[in-house]
């Protein structure tokens, strides 16, 4: 079956490393059949908006999407709000995949190998804020059944992925009635699961502590569950794990649609200057060749030709983060080694 791809470059980097891993995906698969839309920051001083509506029908046309960065202002801008999340929510994409693995040579570490699941749709970012008499809330919404969803998506990848082990990381001790409820609702799809045969190990690991696990011994992760906010933070620090952001990938999905999109953001300091690293780019079109298409052996194929190329760099004394040998010849290096 012909795969079809909705792409997204968005600002910044992102038009730098996103046709750096749509060559890579032609190169593997030729009847790839692409289609180009707006979203981000400059489409919102264009048209008015972060995302047009043509832009999510492309993606629920396509089924896939690979998207690059956008750029939010800090501080409240009237009528915009951050592409991604505007994505994310109109897509229902509300499991976020963002596996980190030691990579040769730009890994602080060889033996990590983890797998982050956060959930997408809701938790800190409900976009319920209100300010009035110097008070600001925000609330933070957990469900039973977006809490179950994600436990069944994690499930699924574990038993994809054959994984064992199952850490979910919460704060019930200060949030009892929503944290509880996300640690009880994945509690009841695991043991629903293992009475069919799907037996995995769990744990509870209170947020401030899995943190600090995240740096003193992120060997002991496997398969990570975590509420939304609790996921954002813990995936920046595990990426230190596979060398830094410019290798981070991450796909976003839904029932039926996949959006793949690297953990970093459109990095204004080095825009425009082809410094960009495209390697979390292009791992994140490879899980969404995994995930959503269900081809192993090609995602692997990009996988490899990842490492490869880390391993020539490795051998030619150049390291492609210190060294910033430029976003085109990090890709040539993986095109040569597909
Ligand atoms: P950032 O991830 O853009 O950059 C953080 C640092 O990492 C910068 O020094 C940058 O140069 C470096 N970096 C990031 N990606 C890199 C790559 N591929 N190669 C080499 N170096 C890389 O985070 P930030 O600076 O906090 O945010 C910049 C803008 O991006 C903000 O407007 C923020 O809202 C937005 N943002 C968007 C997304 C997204 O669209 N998914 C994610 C995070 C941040
Ligand atoms: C991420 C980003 C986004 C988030 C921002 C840009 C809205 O940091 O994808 O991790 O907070 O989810
Ligand atoms: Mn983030």
């Amino acid at each position: 079956m012909m795969a079809k791809l909705c792409v997204i470059p968005g600002d910044g980097i992102g038009l730098e490393v996103v046709p750096a891993a749509v060559q890579v995906l032609e190169q593997v698969l030729p009847d790839l059949e692409l289609t180009y839309a707006e979203a981000g920051w400059g489409c919102f001083q264009q048209y008015g908006v972060s995302v047009l509506p043509e832009t999510l029908d492309a993606i629920r046309e396509s089924g896939a999407a690979l998207f690059g960065a956008v750029s939010s202002p800090s501080r409240k801008v009237e009528g915009y709000r951050s592409a991604i999340l505007t994505m994310r929510q109109e897509l229902d994409l509300y499991a976020n995949l963002r596996p980190v693995r030691s990579l040769p040579l730009v890994s602080p570490r060889q033996d990590i190998d983890m797998f982050l699941v956060r959930e997408n749709s809701e938790g800190m970012y409900s976009g319920i804020e209100s300010l009035a008499d110097g008070r600001a809330t925000a609330t933070r919404v957990i469900t039973e059944g977006a809490s179950r969803r994600i436990a069944e998506q994690s499930l699924s990848i574990m038993q994809q992925l054959k994984r064992r082990k199952l850490s979910i990381v919460h704060k019930a001790n200060i949030l009892p009635l929503t944290d509880g409820l996300f640690r009880d609702a994945i509690l009841a799809v695991v043991s629903e699961q293992s009475e069919q045969g799907f037996e995995i190990q769990t744990e509870e690991i209170l947020v401030d502590v899995a943190a600090y696990r995240m740096l003193s011994a992120p060997e002991k992760y496997d398969v990570i569950v975590t509420t939304n906010l609790f996921g954002d933070i813990l995936s920046d620090a595990a990426s230190h794990w596979c060398g830094g952001l410019g290798m981070a990938p991450s796909l976003n999905m839904s029932q039926n649609l996949a959006l793949a999109e690297p953990v970093h953001g459109s990095a204004p300091d080095i825009a425009g200057k082809g410094l960009a690293n495209p390697i979390a780019a292009i791992l994140s079109a490879a899980l969404l060749v995994r995930f959503a298409w269900k081809n192993e052996e090609v995602a692997q194929r990009i996988e490899t030709a990842v490492n490869n190329c880390l391993l020539e760099f490795s051998s030619q004394g150049i390291n492609p983060i210190t060294d910033q040998p430029g976003t085109q010849m990090i890709l040539d290096r993986i095109l040569a080694n597909l």
